[in-house]
């Protein structure tokens, strides 16, 4: 089968799908060559993410890739969400197709951009090596 049996349950069933009003921090992010666009929410506290949602205007691996995403950084330190990679979203999904790795990157953006507005919000300083993933190029696959 081409896709996961968790891949095929996140994109039909997306955890924290949605909008947060009053978010800490919103990161918006978008392929270029497919189209696909993905925003991040955050609520911090005490440098916790209280809460996160995520709207995704892209293919199904880019909604599984940023579902899988806020559950796993739900809760934790925003120096975890920081760490958090795109091949760690698709190992935990059981894996994507290789041309589909890329949907998972956009999660990794959409969520190194969320948390690069909450620190320029509240001038917290930071260098540029924090979101060097920001600096990539699309073209991881
Ligand atoms: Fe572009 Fe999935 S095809 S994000």
């Amino acid at each position: 089968m081409l896709y996961s049996e968790k891949v095929m349950d996140h994109f039909k069933n997306p955890r924290n799908v949605g909008v947060i009003e009053d978010a800490d921090g919103i990161g918006e992010v978008g392929n270029a060559k497919c189209g696909d666009i993905m925003k991040i929410y955050l609520k911090i506290d005490n440098d916790i993410i209280t809460d996160i949602k995520f709207e995704t205007f892209g293919c199904g691996s880019a909604i599984a890739s940023s579902s899988m995403a806020t559950e796993l950084i739900k809760g934790k330190p925003v120096k975890d969400a920081l760490k958090l990679t795109n091949k760690a979203v698709a190992e935990a999904l059981d894996g994507l197709p290789p041309h589909k790795m890329h949907c998972s990157v956009l999660a990794e953006e959409a969520i190194s951009s969320a948390i690069k507005d909450y620190y320029d919000k509240n001038n917290i300083p930071y260098t540029d090596d924090t979101f060097k993933s920001l600096a990539h190029s699309h073209e991881e696959e």
